[in-house]
């Protein structure tokens, strides 16, 4: 049975991805340093706290364990944090990416998953993008994302390690069967907010700027289902093993919804009114961001199942109402 080493397992999306992986037949070791993520959500394989900036610790966990391959989730992900306080983002990001990235080569592990973003494209009005547009980040979060894409570019021609970069568009939903899901301390993600503001966790819904340039005033973004995402990442493995070499791959479902629209799908999906207050725009936010790519389908195989916007609510509220994680 192949062992991935997950960093990030104990986050949102790495949890997942270890449930895939598991059920897949692989073994995922999640190394986390559980600064946002949670122990709890470590279910489906061993675990191994640790640091990726402590370079003698990744070096220990690679020696222990001898994966086959790495999926590398952990890092900084809140655009508006990054454009108030960059320098975590470049430390934490890119610095401890390098270091698990020459760890690998050092350790002969020459597959590698990348979970990149959306957010390194930046705004590029009317223009469709795919994997060959150019990338001009907004923010320190995207600009650090990019920087390990050009490692990971760099270390393939140098050395040969065999990458596949994912760039996500907004990822949302839980587990249907609510073993793992999103929870984050502070949340920053519009569906969760939402559904604490419905519940009353929250006061209101702030909309964050409502003077954009689309049809509604408030930001469009393409929403991906964290299960359909991390089927793409067992594809991905599955491309790697196959020797089919590096490769990038945008991750969205090519449609696009405004806040407004968001809003309005989930007082239908929870039968339940949103309280909302319009706000100021936060800095760092693109206007549109909607994948121009069905790469991931037709080289891949990839066929999102549950990335409707409804599903992907009503599996959040599943486990926004069921689900939670202790320390
Ligand atoms: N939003 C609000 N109010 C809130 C929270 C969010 O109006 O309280 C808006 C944002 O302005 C944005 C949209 O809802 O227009 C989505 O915001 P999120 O914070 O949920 O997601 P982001 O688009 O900022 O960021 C997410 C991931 C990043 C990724 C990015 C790509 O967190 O890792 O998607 O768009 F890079």
């Amino acid at each position: 049975m192949a062992t991935v080493l997950v960093t990030g397992g104990a986050g949102y999306i790495g949890s997942h991805a270890c449930k895939a992986l598991a059920q897949a037949g692989y073994t995922p070791v999640t190394f986390d340093n559980l600064s946002t993520g949670w122990q709890d959500a470590v279910r489906f394989g061993p675990f191994e706290q640790g640091d990726l900036l402590d370079r003698a610790c990744i070096d220990e966990v690679l020696a222990r364990h001898r994966p086959d391959a790495i999926m590398h989730f952990a890092a900084f992900s809140q655009v508006g944090e990054s454009m108030q306080n960059p320098g975590k983002y470049w430390r934490n990001n890119v610095w401890g990416s390098q270091n698990l990235i020459e760890a690998a080569v050092d350790a002969g592990c020459m597959d590698f998953v990348f979970s990149s973003t959306c957010a390194t494209y930046g705004d590029q009005d009317n223009v469709v993008l795919d994997e060959n547009s150019e990338q001009h980040p907004m923010n320190s979060y995207g600009a650090s994302k990019r920087a390990i894409e050009d490692i990971l570019k760099d270390f393939g021609a140098a050395y040969g390690l065999n990458h596949v970069i994912f760039r996500y568009f907004n990822v949302a939903g839980a587990d249907p069967d609510a073993e793992v899901g999103e929870f984050h301390h502070p949340e920053t993600h519009l569906i969760p907010l939402m559904l604490d503001a419905i519940d009353g966790k929250r006061d209101a819904l702030t909309i964050f700027g409502t003077d954009y340039d689309t049809p509604d005033g408030t930001c469009i973004r393409d929403y991906v289902h964290v299960c359909d995402l991390v089927d793409a990442h067992v594809l991905g493995l599955k491309w790697l093993e196959g020797g089919k070499g590096s490769k990038v791959f945008n991750l969205g479902t090519g449609s696009g919804f405004s806040v407004r629209e968001v809003v309005n799908h989930s007082a239908a999906v929870t039968n339940q009114k949103v309280p909302i207050v319009e706000g100021d725009r936060r800095p760092g936010d693109c206007t549109r961001l909607v994948s121009g790519s069905t790469r991931a389908e037709t080289e891949l195989g990839w066929q999102p199942k549950r990335s409707d916007l409804p599903t992907m609510i009503a599996d959040a509220w599943r486990w926004h109402r069921l689900g939670h994680y202790e320390k």
